[in-house]
């Protein structure tokens, strides 16, 4: 049985108290249907903002009643202290999901960004140590490399941030830092790599690039690739995700109080990717035949990503499960479902 296995059956004859913020969004709305099937009692803080209630739907049908009776959700947003003070009391683990991601939408309003992403985030943080939680763990990101060029990208390297959001969520890790020299509170913040799977947002004007291409394709429209298409990342797949935050929470005190990449530590091109979400919706009936259409690079992105996972991978047991090709064989035929039931409704 693999460390993680063991991890979760643990977890499952411990019934503890989890918190997830952003929990209708995407991370967190998966990271909740793992937590009910393993019998948790989970509060769930989430303003909607970019979250769905749709997510919390689907996830209430995948697990049983009883499991589903374990969840307490609570509409509020982060921003607001008194809220997440509520929401922390009595819990064990807090999994801090919520944000404004996306790099253009940063970009386009760095205020509102900074509020939620800083703000928001001290409050969860503060509420958390105040409450005397066993753990903290934050969604970081990939974007604290900036413009350094090293790859692949090692924990203790980082440049110098490339857009607002990326400011934020070197933030995080400053006030991380900070509490755990002045408070002994030791969060554990996760850099993901462009995580990507079932639930991520299609519909916006910031949808990630997975989930925007796919439904392109679907529809027939124009696939339209930001630069020469030779763009790389770790994409990760969610449920390699999911397994960093449960490891997360339950780790040892000295893994604590450290920022770890989360990926699967590859490279895909933008044209591999492509190529392969393409030949995966072709698996699921749905034919694209027309090429992408190249424009120009975009503000604030960088032009490789790939992660260096072995502190995760020594530190807290982490190992990939999925690589891109599996995870986008996953989760493509979540999407096709997904547009189907949207057309269907759509008519009616
Ligand atoms: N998806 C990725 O590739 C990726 C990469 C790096 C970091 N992250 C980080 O992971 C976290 C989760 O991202 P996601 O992809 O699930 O995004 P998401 O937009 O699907 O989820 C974020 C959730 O936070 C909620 N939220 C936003 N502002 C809030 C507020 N003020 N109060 C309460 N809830 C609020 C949203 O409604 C949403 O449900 C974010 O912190 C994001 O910055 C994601």
């Amino acid at each position: 049985m693999s460390y993680f296995q063991q991890l979760r059956s643990a977890i499952t004859e411990s019934e503890k108290t989890w918190l997830i913020t952003g929990v209708a969004g995407f991370i967190g709305s998966n990271l909740l249907e793992e937590l009910l099937t393993l019998n948790q009692r989970v509060i769930g803080l989430d303003n909607f903002s970019t979250g769905n209630i749709c997510n919390l739907e689907e996830v209430q049908h995948a697990v049983t009643e009883k499991q589903w009776s374990n969840f307490i959700f609570i509409e509020g947003d982060i921003r607001n202290y008194s809220i997440c003070e509520n929401a922390c009391a009595g819990v064990d683990y807090v999994l801090h999901q919520a944000a404004l991601g996306s790099v253009p939408r940063s970009i386009n309003d760095p205020i509102t960004t900074n509020q939620t992403n800083i703000d928001g985030f001290l409050n969860v943080l503060q509420a958390a140590k105040n409450a005397g939680v066993v753990s903290f763990t934050y969604a970081a990101s990939s974007s604290t490399y900036g413009d350094h060029p090293a790859l692949p990208k090692v924990e203790g390297n980082i440049g110098k941030p490339l857009s607002p959001y990326a400011v934020t969520k070197l933030v995080n890790e400053l006030y991380a830092d900070v509490y755990s020299k002045v408070y002994n509170f030791k969060p554990i913040g996760l850099r993901y790599f462009n995580v990507f799977g079932r639930r991520q947002s299609p519909t916006g004007a910031y949808a990630a690039v997975i989930p925007k291409w796919t439904s392109a394709m679907i529809a027939d429209s124009d696939v339209v690739i930001n630069g020469d298409g030779e763009t790389s990342r770790d994409f990760c797949f969610i449920e390699n995700v999911v397994q960093a935050n449960l490891l997360a929470a339950l780790a040892s005190d000295d893994a604590k109080g450290q920022v770890y990449n989360v990926a699967f530590g590859g490279r895909t091109s933008l044209n591999q990717l492509f190529d392969m979400i393409r030949s995966e919706l072709k698996e699921n009936g749905i034919a694209y035949s027309k090429d992408a259409l190249m424009q120009g690079f975009r503000a604030g992105d960088v032009r490789h990503s790939q992660a260096d996972i072995s502190k995760a991978e020594d530190l807290l047991h982490y190992k990939p499960i999925f690589s891109v090709r599996d995870g986008i064989k996953k989760t493509m035929p979540w999407y096709v479902g997904y547009f189907l039931e949207k057309a269907k409704a759509d008519t009616h």
